[in-house]
């Protein structure tokens, strides 16, 4: 079966009676609203909003499939099972059905809907722990329906919770989460290696067991004191979509599956060399490619900052890699099928880095003990991204300290791409209060630039970190200090009013003849939510609001106005008290 074709079933299935859900688009890959985190990395942080308690347009049963990206799997890419972009298969319930619906669900999903042999699949189940009691309703559940004992296991929260930032000793305080319940098909081919333990189990690390998804019961949010249970039950369904399909291939290696196998011919065909053998290379740039590929669609060119330096340092190890396996790099090796202008950006960055890496890898010749300060000079010098060194350092047995590495950096004023650094580590902080501020400011400035410029201003784009928003606008012209200085005014005229920010669920049309603003670079679901902020402002938007504008405790500041393209401004703005 091919991933299009699973895609299609899922849907289907929880669409269908009586499931009964309803399909939202996915969020973009590029977060706009979510400082912490360079790239969507779950179906669950469009929903924060709705797992908490507010009405979601579409309802309380959705299913959506979500393009991620979990950078944390970066270094485990090269194995058979591990991917940087992979897509998620979700269903949600907003605090409506649970277990007792769930999991015989998604049984039915795999086994009737798939097809996938029974016997070949294995359920855990949370162990408990001082704050959360052990999940034998799951087990329950699971017996009931035929899953046999000895295919039920338990794990703690290492294993069976689930939260955008792991366990909960990591959660920060306002964050989500709860214990999940997995499931996990076996390659009865795969014989266990008994250097991950002396009896296999589905979290061995054998490679006989293999996650294809979890439901995540979404019902603690931590608070200063620790783990306090939501207003709302909640349930997340997350299925890694190219897993399924390896296991209904019952071939463990994902990169067989339909979603790779042109990819990983064409590279075969650029490279001259046969999968077999040279597979972990392979898999790097086929998966790197891959996820390159879909940013390079969300509009990022490759740059030393934030989404850019990920994509660069994508592009860059592919690069190495195809020269280890040819022997030479040239610039279009990397195109592969990909279409005309997302292989023009790829053959440029190649082209770029081409030129310096022969030179570089005749520096590394050199180079007998690595430290931080030659790992620098590669980067500075040659274009070598740390990882990459790295990397090719590894293989000859020696480590590089990535924080003096950082300190170098800093050195050389390069702190914001430090800042991105930070976020590989998929940690997040606790900015929720401020993203929600910030976005209100985003609605306002639209309406005061509207108000100030006139009515040709629409929203192209925004971007909002943790102490700042930027906002790119159709206007052709620069703003002037005095236009800046009225959109300025304004605004802070309509926080101090303390307007109250409201909403209310309609379709796109009715939206639409309401006069609400839309950003017509998203897709929409039918029914959206319009926010409105007194009289001033009316938008259809997914993102968090303050309730009142008070809220805001400031006053707005902006501090640069720029053109990004033909007929695009761009503006960023801060929060002053
Ligand atoms: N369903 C939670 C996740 O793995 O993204």
């Amino acid at each position: 079966m091919t991933t299009a074709e699973i895609r299609a079933k899922y849907l289907k299935f929880f669409i269908g009676k009586p499931r009964n859900h309803k399909e939202i688009s996915p969020a973009p890959l590029v977060p706009e609203n979510d400082p912490t985190t360079l790239f969507t990395s779950s179906g669950m942080q469009q929903l924060v909003p709705y797992l908490t308690g507010e009405n979601h347009p579409e309802g309380k049963r959705l299913v959506d499939v979500q393009p991620s990206i979990r950078l944390q799997d970066i270094d485990e890419v090269g194995d058979n099972r591990h991917t940087t972009f992979f897509e998620m298969l979700g269903n949600w319930s907003l605090g409506d059905y649970f277990k007792a619906e769930q999991l015989p669900w998604v049984w039915e999903f795999f086994t009737k809907e798939l097809g996938l042999d029974g016997n070949r699949l294995y359920v855990s189940c949370f162990e408990g722990n001082k704050e959360v009691p052990r999940d034998t309703e799951s087990a329950k559940i699971w017996k009931k329906i035929r899953v046999p004992e000895d295919h039920i296991f338990f794990y703690g929260v290492k294993e069976n919770w689930w939260s955008r930032s792991g366990p909960p000793n990591k959660m920060p305080v306002g964050e989500i989460g709860g214990p999940d319940s997995e499931i996990f098909y076996e390659f009865t081919q795969v014989k266990h290696d008994p250097k991950f333990g002396e009896k296999c189990h589905p979290n061995c690390e054998c490679g006989r067991f293999l996650e294809i998804g979890n439901s995540v019961f979404i019902q603690y949010q931590k608070t200063k004191e620790g783990l306090k249970e939501l207003s709302q039950k909640n349930v997340d369904f997350g299925g890694g979509l190219e897993r399924i399909a390896a296991a209904m291939n019952d071939d463990p290696d994902v990169f067989k599956i339909d979603a790779f196998v042109l990819l990983i011919k064409k590279i075969s065909s650029v490279t001259g060399k046969a999968y077999k053998r040279n597979e972990t290379s392979m898999r790097i740039i086929a998966d790197h490619m891959r996820a390159a590929n879909m940013i390079i669609r969300e509009g990022v060119e490759p740059s030393n900052k934030q989404q850019g330096y990920v994509l660069r340092r994508l592009i860059r190890r592919s690069a190495l890699k195809v020269r280890d396996l040819k022997g030479k790099l040239v610039g279009g090796d990397l195109s592969l099928n990909f279409e005309s202008d997302i292989a023009k950006v790829i053959e440029d960055e190649v082209g770029r880095f081409s030129i310096s890496l022969e030179k570089g890898m005749k520096q590394i010749e050199k180079i007998d003990s690595v430290d931080s300060k030659k790992a620098f000079d590669l980067y500075q010098t040659y274009g070598f991204p740390f990882e990459v060194t790295q990397e090719i350092f590894a293989d000859k047995g020696q480590k590089i300290d990535k924080d003096k590495f950082q300190k170098e950096l800093e050195m050389h004023q390069e702190k914001s791409r430090s800042a991105s650094a930070g976020k590989f580590k998929g940690g997040l902080a606790d900015s929720s209060e401020a993203t929600k501020k910030l976005h209100t400011v985003t609605h306002l400035l639209h309406a005061a630039l509207r108000s100030i410029l006139g009515d040709h201003v629409s929203q192209k784009g925004s971007n909002i970190t943790s102490d700042r928003l930027r906002f790119d606008f159709s206007h052709k012209e620069k703003l002037n200090e005095d236009e800046i200085k009225k959109v300025e005014v304004l605004i802070n005229k309509e926080i101090d009013k303390d307007l109250e920010v409201t909403s209310e669920t309609m379709t796109l049309d009715e939206a639409k003849d309401a006069g609400a603003l839309a950003f017509f670079g998203h897709k929409y679901d039918e029914l959206v939510k319009v926010y409105s902020i007194g009289k001033f402002s009316k938008e259809v938007c997914g993102g968090p609001h303050v309730k009142r504008l008070s809220e805001i405790k400031g006053h707005v500041r902006i501090n640069k106005e720029e053109s990004v393209s033909s007929g695009v401004r761009r503006i960023y703005a801060v929060i002053e008290k």
